[in-house]
């Protein structure tokens, strides 16, 4: 296979997983990238690798270069193992290969893979040269690991930027402008709903070094690679970890006999009513990393179920289970359900979403049936309280 060139001397060598449609319950429908990059100096240098699965991918297109064993440097910007996976390869062919990390990633290193490879630990605000290039390493822990840093090359302006600013997107084109750019953007957002979320002060920590540097590229580990709309990104990533919403509302719920449903459209005749933009996501045909994404930038986060077996139904259940370990900040909520009997569900859904953060502005339970004059009851207390 082909290593694909972004400037003298610096090659994507990763590999595309067309296949993965599940990232850990994420939904993946177009598959990811595991992207791993080349350098070509006094020290042959490779910044991350791929997924064990594709070690051989990696190693075929890093031969399209270089005899993979004249591998000097390692860089290991994360050790989640869809990055480091395949590192052990390079240490069978090179014993005295040099692997970067810093402190945490070093221990997770060990910690993954029992082995005294070896080890240089760096801290941020380090540099090292390659020969004509360098890198200078900035830790970013918890985005969305300890172990997390980003490396920079300022002689090539590039950010090697691990799992920030990623995409789930297995595509043959490689940078920014060789995929359509709402799709890319689409997956950025899932990827941060679901990935990323948590860590929003985090990120702005991060991304605080950016302004101070020139940047051509930013090299992420999945996905597509951002040059030409990097203002774009950034932006992006400045709205999501600040929390901003809009004037909308995301109504996730399932039913068993309709009324639950009801009471749904009942609560978008209100927000709509307001001038809201309404996303409607029953959780039968909606998968939760998909609800997620719809609720990254919503103002209001409506949850319904019916009781069954003095629960919620499973559905609703596993989303909100989901979204509580997400815990998206800066949200308005109301629950609604209906029962036949004992109506445990919806106390239920309050309780996740106030142990998610949420501040939950209204609850509605319905026994049975629903008649209109209910339903208006209901439209007309959301209508007085948004
Ligand atoms: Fe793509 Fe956190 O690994």
């Amino acid at each position: 296979m082909k290593a694909r060139k972004l400037k003298e001397g610096v090659y994507w060598v990763g590999a595309i997983d067309w296949q993965v449609r599940n990232f850990h319950g994420y939904s993946t429908p177009k598959g990811t990238t595991y992207n791993a990059y080349l350098i070509i100096d006094e020290k042959i240098t490779l910044i991350d690798s791929v997924k064990y699965t594709h070690t051989e991918e990696m190693l075929s297109r890093i031969s399209d270069v270089i005899n993979p064993a004249k591998i000097d440097v390692i860089i290991s910007n994360h050790v989640e193992p869809d990055h480091s996976g395949a590192i052990s390869a390079i240490v069978e062919l090179n014993p005295s290969v040099e692997v970067y990390a810093c402190a945490a990633g070093v221990k997770g290193l060990q910690e993954h893979y029992f082995e005294n490879w070896n080890f240089k630990s760096v801290k941020s605000g380090e540099t090292i040269s390659l020969g004509k290039r360098s890198l200078h390493f900035v830790t970013t822990p918890m985005v969305h690991w300890p172990d997390n840093m980003m490396t920079y090359m300022p002689e090539e302006k590039i950010l090697f930027s691990n799992d920030a600013f990623g995409q789930h997107l297995g595509s043959w084109g490689l940078l920014d402008d060789e995929e359509p750019l709402d799709i890319i953007m689409h997956e950025a957002k899932k990827y941060y709903a679901n990935i990323v979320l948590p860590y929003g002060k985090q990120v702005q920590k991060a991304m605080e070094v950016i302004p101070s540097i020139a940047i051509d590229m930013i090299c992420t580990s999945h996905g597509i690679i951002w040059k030409n709309h990097i203002p774009v990104i950034l932006e992006a990533y400045r709205k999501w970890s600040n929390n901003e919403t809009e004037k909308k509302v995301v109504i996730a719920w399932d039913s068993m006999w309709n009324t639950t449903e009801k009471m749904a459209y009942a609560i978008y005749e209100a927000f709509e009513l307001k001038g809201y933009r309404v996303v409607m996501r029953n959780l039968q045909v909606n998968h939760e990393s998909d609800v997620m994404t719809d609720i990254i930038d919503a103002e209001y986060v409506c949850v319904g179920s019916p009781t069954l077996n003095h629960e919620m139904m499973t559905n609703v259940i596993g989303f909100l289970t989901y979204m509580r370990g997400l815990k998206p900040k800066n949200r308005k909520a109301f629950v609604f359900g209906s029962y036949g009997w004992s109506g445990q569900s919806v106390e239920g859904i309050e309780t996740f979403m106030k142990d998610a953060g949420f501040d939950v502005k209204g609850m509605y339970k319905q026994k049975f049936k629903i008649s209109q004059q209910e339903l208006d009851t209901i439209k007309n207390d959301i209508l007085d309280k948004i």
